[in-house]
């Protein structure tokens, strides 16, 4: 086989087989195919586009680039979920002992955040002593006994979309849904879940900037895991405005444990209860997703969900006493100050981005990946969309252990847009199964 004809095939746009992707990613992770030749592989594609066949060979060439993680010594039907990342998604936090307490085994491999959005792991280790360094086989032991455990990303997952999506970066070709389909679902086969939940975001804070992109992703990354054997389900959520009130590694740490005692905020306890039922139903505790919900809403406000937390906490040698204390236990910030409006109105937008930044610039998050980050920096919003304030309310408070300077407050200020109606948020787009 020669690349130049299969680059020629796609320009033409005439399929490609299976064989023949199989072929390129093999080529291309071993560098026998140069990385101009796939750039020019990943445009045509751009412009063209691939059929299902030809994104589940992409998407299972890539799986098999690397090591494929083996989660057979855990019991019963593993499932994951996948954001395609926001701001203040404190999700996973609520989602893993809560989906736990209801019985299915929740084996989740998370990362760290960069630039304006956080990761899972970040917002962990802002529990004392909490780590995510575990073995394979410990890792397995402890998601038998306490039905979760969450580690870092570890071996050689997936080489082959590290080289591509480094490629696509710099070539034009993020932006192309059977490329973003086949990156992100060859990282959830290749780490062994039986059952995938994937949250599509849309709006400001998201890769999807419309609603019409994400279900068009959504349906595809779907058709990807079910062609390929694992169940998929997806929803798409708003990403206009950050998740919840909180932002930042330890204040998110709080908002996840008030959530789990059934006191979280409105958006993302719905959330959590809506990909919990997915996560709830395929993993079998459920004869529907209405039965789901309800067996979760339950053990949001039995106990039993918070008591999972502490288990969980404990297992992996953080201190379980954060959920009943988590301002005497999470890290304080030597500085905070309050964001004043000055005017009255109804808020119609807080801009996604922009307020994931200013989180970053106080600490929050890394400008790039050696940077150290501050687990108690963030802010808090006491106003979402929707909300009334009146001149000299107090609409959100900055956390920081520098000096909070005046750029960080007109930031968060400008992107804090009040009008006299305001607007009613919307928070699930839809579910695609
Ligand atoms: N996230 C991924 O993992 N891959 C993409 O291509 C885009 C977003
Ligand atoms: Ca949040």
């Amino acid at each position: 086989m020669r690349m130049i004809d299969l680059i020629e095939k796609k320009q033409h746009d005439e399929a490609l087989t299976t064989d023949e992707i199989k072929w390129m990613i093999d080529q291309y992770t071993k560098e026998v195919i140069p990385d101009y030749q796939m750039s020019a592989m990943a445009m045509a594609i751009y412009f063209k586009g691939m059929t299902e066949e030809e994104r589940s060979a992409l998407t299972m060439a890539m799986v098999e680039s690397g090591d494929q993680i083996d989660l057979s010594a855990i019991e019963g039907v593993k499932v994951d979920k996948h954001s395609t990342g926001g701001v203040g998604d404190t999700t996973t936090l609520v989602l893993a002992p809560l989906v736990a307490s209801v019985g299915v085994p929740v084996a989740k491999m998370s990362g760290r955040g960069l630039g304006h959005t956080g990761g899972t792991i970040d917002k962990l280790e802002a529990i004392p002593g909490f780590h995510v360094e575990l073995s394979q086989n410990d890792f397995a032991e402890l998601v038998n006994k306490n039905k979760v455990a969450v580690v870092g990303q570890s071996g050689n997952l997936t080489p082959a979309d590290k080289k591509l999506y480094a490629l696509r970066d710099v070539t034009g070709t993020v932006e192309s849904i059977p490329l973003i389909a086949s990156s992100i679902m060859s990282k959830k086969i290749a780490s062994g879940a039986d059952a995938i939940v994937l949250d599509v975001k849309t709006g400001a804070g998201a890769f999807m900037k419309n609603v019409e992109q994400a279900r068009e992703l959504a349906e595809t990354m779907v058709k990807i895991g079910k062609s390929v054997g694992r169940d998929t389900m997806a929803v798409i959520s708003d990403m206009s405005q950050p998740l919840g009130n909180a932002i930042g590694n330890g204040l998110e740490v709080k908002e996840a444990i008030d959530t789990l005692k059934g006191e979280g905020p409105e958006d993302l306890t719905e959330l959590c209860l809506v990909l919990g039922s997915q996560m709830a139903y395929l993993g079998g505790a459920a004869s529907s997703l209405e039965d789901a919900r309800e067996k979760l809403e339950a053990n949001l406000h039995n106990g039993k969900a918070l008591a999972a937390f502490k288990v969980f906490v404990e297992a992996q040698g953080g201190d379980a006493t954060v959920a009943d204390d988590p301002d005497g236990v999470l890290p304080a910030a030597a500085f905070t100050k309050d964001i004043i409006s000055k005017e009255n109105g109804v808020v119609s937008e807080i801009v996604a981005d922009q307020v994931g930044i200013a989180a970053m610039m106080l600490g929050a998050g890394r400008e790039t990946k050696e940077s150290e980050i501050d687990l108690s920096a963030g802010l808090y919003l006491h106003k979402k969309v929707g909300d009334k304030v009146s001149e000299g309310d107090s609409i959100a408070t900055l956390y920081s252990n520098k000096e909070i300077k005046e750029e960080v407050v007109s930031k968060v200020l400008s992107n804090i847009r009040l009008s006299e109606t305001g607007t009613e948020p919307t928070l699930i787009y839809d579910i695609i199964q």
